[in-house]
């Protein structure tokens, strides 16, 4: 099979031919990509270009009419999204989807439970190995609230936080299920500036402790300081690949932008 030969094995994530419609709208058409183990790779295009529809194709969270998605050298299209969180790919959303009445730590401890596939019976026959857990995760969970610096805000509700901060602690929560990829959606959408560059410097720095990401984004600034490699979609289906400076040259993309 294609993803075991030595030239892919290299890749955490290949997806293959994806193609997705709704009604008459080719969402997603034919598009393939790669994402290279340790990579931050880029995925940019038009408005409606599908990039969203493609990161709900590759994380299970909707059904593609044909082509294949290969993680971690398996193929994941029987499995559920929070099995394939399991398995260790985990995903944003464009608009972050915190839970407004919950506090930020409820929050980041409900991704753990929900992930260890929190087990009824767990919880009356060992209550002592439940507890254990529950405090090792609100560790963790201590420990990267730390590191994006949202401690300050643990006890406080999610809903109270800025724009900029849901989608930091979105991201944060994310980290809960200690993931081998994460696919964010715009990270950097309606967030400031500064809290930008935070967020662009964490990322960074998850780089480089071994966590490989696929980033959806529209702002270039944050593309070309953070990106290995980027794919281009426009109307689907896949435009250009190559590095940061490569595709900020490429007419082809450059033309699909101004025809928007
Ligand atoms: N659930 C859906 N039902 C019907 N059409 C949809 C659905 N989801 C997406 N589409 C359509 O599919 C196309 C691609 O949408 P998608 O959200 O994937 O684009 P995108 O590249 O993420 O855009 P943006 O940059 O604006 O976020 C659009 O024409 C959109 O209207
Ligand atoms: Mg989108």
């Amino acid at each position: 099979m294609e993803a075991e030969s030595p030239a892919s094995t290299q890749q955490i994530l290949v997806a293959r031919e994806l193609s997705k419609s709704f009604g008459g709208i080719r969402a997603v058409d034919r598009a393939s990509i790669d994402v290279p183990q340790g990579s931050i790779t880029g995925l940019i295009g038009p408005n409606g270009a599908g990039k969203t529809t493609l990161f709900n194709l590759l994380s299970n969270f909707l059904r593609p009419d044909r082509g294949e998605v290969i993680f971690a050298g398996q193929a994941i299209h029987h499995l559920q999204p929070h099995q394939i969180t399991q398995q260790g790919m985990v995903r944003t959303f464009q608009v972050a989807r915190v839970l407004s009445r919950l506090s930020v730590m409820e929050n980041m401890l409900l991704a753990a439970q929900q992930q260890a596939g929190e087990n009824f019976w767990n919880v009356w026959f060992r209550p002592g190995q439940t507890l254990r857990q529950e405090r090792q995760q609100r560790e963790y969970a201590s420990e990267i609230l730390e590191s994006v610096r949202l401690s300050h805000m643990a006890q406080s509700y999610a809903g109270s936080l800025s724009g900029g901060q849901r989608k930091l602690l979105e991201i944060a929560r994310a980290l809960m299920v200690r993931p081998k990829l994460v696919l964010l959606d715009e990270p950097a959408a309606g967030v400031n500036p500064t809290l930008m560059n935070q967020i662009c410097e964490h990322i960074t720095q998850w780089n480089q402790e071994g966590l490989t990401f696929l980033i959806i984004e529209h702002n270039m600034d944050v593309i070309m300081s953070l990106c290995d490699r980027v794919w281009v979609l426009a109307e689907g289906q896949n435009l250009a690949v190559g590095t940061p400076t490569e595709i900020q040259r490429n007419p082809q993309v450059l033309e699909a932008y101004l025809g928007q």
